[in-house]
């Protein structure tokens, strides 16, 4: 069992979860039956971060570039989502766990969106944790959406040219009120951030790991954590300056 020290726990974790496809392959099944193992990964690590008192859990579950993926495993991976949400909504409010979601949203199909805001709906006034589902999301996108709105807001007097700046522009982003991630984690053994929250993550810790994501358990949580624990974050400064030398 790892070592955690729970007075320097990361606020936000944010995960690319990667790796069900071959997951899938590597037992000879079609990459569904790798999905729907993720999901099992979810549960345990949602449980897991709850326990230890994690603040924001942010979820990569589908994004807009998944769209071209063939039709039968969009649909499968937004019929999983729906009955994730439906099955989890009750232990959600259970344990305070308030869910929010980030992306372009109107893109899902219209019953997964209902189920989607419904359980936002249901559990608006938990407090315990946010679990924050990134579906349809694209950093990019998320970048040009928030331009667009503080034009429109210049446009309508309700900014001054002035007044965007690095406090400002973050309320535009789909993650206004979210802290930066502190620690972001990729499973799969990939080395790239495909489209995750390119503005949020400047100075975010990165944890990559082989394990691919059906694979992924409490374990394997306690590891990045403490690895995350382990390092001297310096937000450009030097080690001298951070240890108050
Ligand atoms: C992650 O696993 C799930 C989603 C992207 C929705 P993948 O489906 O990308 O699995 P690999 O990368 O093909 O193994
Ligand atoms: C990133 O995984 C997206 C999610 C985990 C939802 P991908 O499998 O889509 O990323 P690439 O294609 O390997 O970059
Ligand atoms: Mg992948």
């Amino acid at each position: 069992m790892e070592e955690i020290d729970k007075e320097k726990l990361p606020r936000h974790i944010a995960v690319i979860m990667d790796g069900n496809g071959r997951w899938a392959k590597k037992k000879n099944r079609n990459r569904i039956s790798g999905h729907i193992k993720g999901v099992d990964a979810v549960r345990e690590v949602v449980t897991s971060c709850r326990e230890l008192g994690i603040g924001v859990l942010t979820l990569y579950a589908f994004s807009m570039e998944n769209w071209q993926r063939p039709k039968e495993e969009v649909a499968a991976l937004m019929g999983l989502l729906k009955e994730y949400l439906v099955k989890e909504c009750g232990e959600m409010v259970k344990n305070h766990i308030r869910l929010c979601a980030i992306g372009r949203l109107e893109d899902l199909p219209a019953d997964v969106r209902a189920t989607l805001e419904e359980t936002i709906k249901k559990t608006e006034k938990c407090d315990g944790m946010i679990l924050n589902l990134a579906l349809s999301y694209g950093g990019r996108s998320e970048i040009l959406h928030a331009v667009r709105e503080i034009i429109s807001d210049l446009r309508k007097g309700k900014i001054r040219e002035e007044e965007i700046d690095l406090s400002s522009f973050p309320q535009y982003l789909w993650t206004k009120g979210l802290p930066d991630p502190d620690l972001l984690i990729r499973t799969s053994g990939e080395s790239r951030i495909s489209n995750f929250l390119l503005y949020q993550i400047a100075y975010t810790e990165l944890y990559l790991t082989e394990t691919l994501w059906p694979d992924f358990n409490r374990e394997e949580l306690l590891k990045a954590i403490a690895d995350y624990q382990s390092r001297e974050r310096r937000f450009g400064l030097t080690s001298e300056q951070i240890n108050g030398l």
